[in-house]
């Protein structure tokens, strides 16, 4: 990206990110957050402390980068801040789901995103049902390959790990994927997806993971600390919640036609959707679950 039009905590974009968020392109960025004394080891470990158990996921660490639907191993949460803190020693994997739970941590999820509408010229107003994300990992553990319905912005804080993309083999794959991933498989992935992008990406790097983008991330030698925010705007809530519809008409025997093959009825599908209350709330419970973040 070029130049940085103003300053800000969170990805260091301009006007051109409109375009690559629009096109849905995964994007690399810089970002002003290592060092921040809410994202230190200690801080992370206090903040492991104050979130609900439900809101804490531990796994091992090492696992493979496509093991389909199979849950990673579990690991017993007993002192979540220690167990954070020793996490260099052991192998894990623990996430820290909706941070945004916790004041403080609402408050700078809401920094960085209105620090990305700044910036990039986006409504602040149209980055809904924002939510934050830190996971923290020991040296050579994995994320499993994946993929997401938000728009999702992982900031690298410590440690060094490589982010892979890829991309579905084609169109009937796609749908394949999206269904299983409303019937509760979270787009875990049985083998690699083809590698279209590899990146890099250490302490004050970051990158743009764009929805339905299939991607993974293994670990280097070291610890690692991330951040994630994540956001819906017009864009992946109209298509989820058309995906939504589908999966429950299609419970009925019915076979409606996938996302974006029929725009007109794709729209009334919306309107039905946001007015049926249960959609939000699978919304909420998908967007929620652990296993496909980073
Ligand atoms: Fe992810």
């Amino acid at each position: 990206m070029s130049t940085t039009p103003r300053q800000t905590v969170g990805p260091q974009v301009d006007h051109t990110f409109q375009q690559r968020l629009a096109s849905r392109t995964p994007t690399r960025f810089r970002h002003g957050l290592v060092g921040h004394p809410l994202l230190t080891l200690d801080a992370i470990a206090q903040l492991g402390t104050e979130l609900p158990a439900e809101s804490i996921s531990a796994e091992v660490g090492v696992k493979p980068l496509a093991a389909g639907s199979a849950a990673g191993v579990a690991v017993p949460v007993e002192d979540i801040a220690e167990q954070i803190r020793q996490i260099a020693a052991t192998s894990s994997w623990f996430t820290l789901l909706h941070i945004h739970q916790v004041d403080r941590y609402q408050r700078l999820v809401d920094e960085i995103l209105d620090g990305l509408a700044a910036t990039s010229g986006l409504s602040e107003s149209g980055l809904r049902r924002r939510m934050g994300f830190v996971f923290a990992s020991s040296p050579k553990a994995v994320t499993a390959a994946h993929f997401d319905i938000e728009h999702s912005f992982c900031m690298q804080l410590e440690g060094t790990r490589m982010l892979g993309f890829g991309k579905f083999a084609d169109t009937e794959q796609r749908e394949r994927h999206v269904k299983g991933y409303w019937s509760g498989d979270f787009g875990r992935f049985d083998t690699l997806p083809e590698v279209t992008a590899e990146y890099e990406i250490g302490p004050g790097d970051g990158c743009y993971i764009p929805p339905y983008t299939p991607h993974w991330i293994t670990n280097y030698d070291n610890t690692s600390l991330s951040l994630t925010v994540t956001f819906f705007n017009d864009d992946n809530e109209h298509e989820s919640l058309v995906q939504a519809f589908n999966t429950r008409v299609q419970k009925l025997g019915i076979d409606p036609p996938a996302y974006g093959v029929a725009p007109r009825r794709d729209r009334a599908k919306v309107a039905f959707m946001k007015v049926y209350g249960g959609a939000k709330r699978r919304l909420g419970l998908q967007s929620g679950e652990p296993v496909g973040s980073h």
